[in-house]
């Protein structure tokens, strides 16, 4: 069947994963992009310290690869993370390729400027000054613009997979495609396609404080666990130790690459830390440096912690450090001379679908890459710049991949019945949708945040529960809307979060759980979730 909105690939979502998947295809396919926003719209364009790559003679990839196993505390795959570090370089040289322009050291017009970040035992960030992700995606996305087979819908929001197992009750389960509603023109679309791809980045959002951009809801993530494919690993959050502390900034990431050029944590009253907690201190893994801050706000009752580079020179800091600098002097803050009040803040999902190494899920014809993915590679506790990197390796993959199978592929789909609407009525007052989003997101941050318990985590099992039953009678009910269909995602993704803490019976990685503070080594496995029909 034909339908105006037939592909021979949708790949969903416009950050660093999805557009690079698309480059690699498009001269082999016709490809849809779809973005809820506009689409250079997501993580990717926020992206601050950079990408890992082993380019500094003295650095290995061994040494990259040991230091992602550490990092991810024994639950990393190894045959993931040395796939992954070893097609790091044709990662960035195909970037270069494409126009991205990375910071050069200055040594010689071709080496670049390597910075450090935690858990990295060398220097081996390649960045484009603080805005590597904006560098990226505004480069792929105008190569993307300008390439005749590749066909965008920003402003599609993807509802729900199309699947053979719902559609035609089939046992075998095949994705077809998407229901999505075109938010602009207010109606649902089905689009169809013999591969899907999810490429819709991660779930910061459902936490009160976060780095991430308002798109990070965990659709993807939601979307394909409900059409049957298992997720792991989602306990493992990772909130970012430095986020900027004010009142008007609304989810400012301070890079750690500041602190790999010597930014120090203080208390208020002006005294290091980070030594009494690690010997890497400031350069200590993220889980480490963020439980540290956490502890030490709620040992003095402080609102934050201070970050402090204002010991290097000024020039130093505005070439290096433009972006953040400029952001912090619209809130009065001169990095340069004063530190910077900052506060940890839900930064990465780890977990996510599971996927082999060329992006296939359990459901045949359906992709994950990016932050959606559960590829392996991040174990329970994801190295700095690690993601971006996996994000370009898996999306070319999964592309390679594809673009064999094409010419094997039906691409005559069977009849798929249209989005019903019949049944709904208007939506109600956008009071309900609203309260249930904060409501969600404060009990997330509460009883599922960086420190655990078995007693926070049942609470907000229990009003998960309420708040479930709740969204889905009003999802029977009302017209959707992208805020009902994002708060039904974050629903679905805090319960996969919180079912896979109570799982979790040590305390590993980004999981910390004050019931069992130890790690146990009978437990270092993954945590994976099965749907049951
Ligand atoms: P995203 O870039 O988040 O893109 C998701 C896309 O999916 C968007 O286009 C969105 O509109 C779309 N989408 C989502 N749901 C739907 C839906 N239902 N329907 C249609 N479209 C949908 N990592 C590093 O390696 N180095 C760094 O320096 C770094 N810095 C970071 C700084 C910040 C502030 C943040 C938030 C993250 C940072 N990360 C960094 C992590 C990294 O940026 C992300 O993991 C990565 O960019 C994710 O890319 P992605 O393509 O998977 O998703
Ligand atoms: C940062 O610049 O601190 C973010 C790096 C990352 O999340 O990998």
């Amino acid at each position: 069947m034909t339908t105006k909105y037939h592909f021979d690939v949708l790949i969903i979502g416009s950050g660093a994963a999805g557009l690079t998947h698309a480059l690699h295809l498009a001269d082999h396919a016709q490809v849809a992009i779809l973005s809820k926003g506009q689409l250079e719209e997501g993580a990717s364009l926020y992206a601050q310290g950079g990408i890992s790559v082993v380019l500094d003679q003295a650095d290995s990839l061994q040494s990259h690869i040991d230091d992602t196993l550490l990092a991810g505390a024994g639950l990393c795959d190894q045959e993931a993370v040395s796939y992954t570090v070893k097609h790091a370089r044709e990662s960035i040289e195909w970037l270069i390729e494409q126009g991205v322009s990375f910071t050069k050291d200055g040594i010689t017009s071709e080496t670049y400027h390597l910075t450090q970040e935690g858990g990295h035992s060398h220097r081996r960030i390649i960045h484009s000054a603080d805005a590597t992700g904006r560098e990226v995606e505004t480069t792929l996305l105008a190569k993307v613009k300008a390439h005749p087979n590749i066909h965008l819908f920003p402003h599609h929001i993807g509802i729900d997979l199309i699947t053979s197992r719902k559609q035609l009750g089939q046992e075998e389960n095949t994705c077809l495609g998407c229901y999505v509603l075109d938010i602009k023109n207010d109606t649902p679309r089905t689009f169809t396609a013999p591969i899907t791809v999810l490429a819709t980045g991660g779930a910061g959002k459902v936490y009160l404080y976060t780095s991430n951009p308002d798109v990070s809801t965990g659709d993807g993530i939601a979307m394909g666990w409900r059409a049957g494919c298992r997720v792991a690993n989602m306990e493992f959050i990772q909130f970012h130790p430095t986020c900027l502390f004010h009142p008007k900034a609304k989810s400012f990431l301070i890079s750690e690459a500041l602190r790999g050029e010597g930014a120090k944590l203080i208390l208020a009253n002006g005294a290091p830390f980070m030594d009494q907690y690690h010997p890497q201190a400031e350069l200590a893994p993220r889980d480490i440096v963020a439980r540290a801050i956490d502890h030490e706000m709620k040992r003095l009752g402080d609102d934050c912690v201070y970050l402090d580079i204002s010991h290097q020179p000024k020039d130093f800091i505005t070439e290096h450090f433009p972006t953040i600098y400029q952001r912090c002097l619209t809130f009065g803050i001169d990095i340069t001379k004063e530190p910077i009040p900052v506060v940890p803040a839900a930064h990465y999902t780890c977990g996510g679908l599971m996927t082999n190494l060329d992006g296939q899920t359990d459901i045949s014809g359906l992709y994950a890459i990016g932050e959606t993915a559960h590829t392996g590679l991040h174990g329970a506790n994801r190295m700095a710049s690690n993601s971006l990197l996996e994000c370009l390796v898996f999306a070319r993959s999964a592309a390679q991949k594809i673009t064999q199978l094409l010419p094997q592929l039906n691409t005559e789909l069977p009849m798929i019945s249209p989005w019903d609407a019949s049944r709904v009525k208007p939506a109600k007052e956008a009071i309900s949708i609203s309260h249930n989003w904060d409501e969600l997101r404060r009990f997330m941050w509460d009883y599922v945040g960086i420190v655990r318990s078995n007693e926070r985590l049942h609470k907000a099992r229990q009003r998960l529960t309420l708040l479930q039953q709740e969204i889905d009678d009003y999802y029977s009910q009302h017209r959707i809307s992208s805020d009902l269909l994002e708060l039904r995602n974050l629903a679905d993704v805090a319960e996969l979060i919180i079912t896979s803490a109570l799982e979790r019976k040590e305390s590993r990685g980004l999981h910390y759980i004050l019931d069992y503070p130890e790690l146990s080594k009978m437990q270092a496995k993954d945590t994976i979730l099965e749907k049951k029909y």
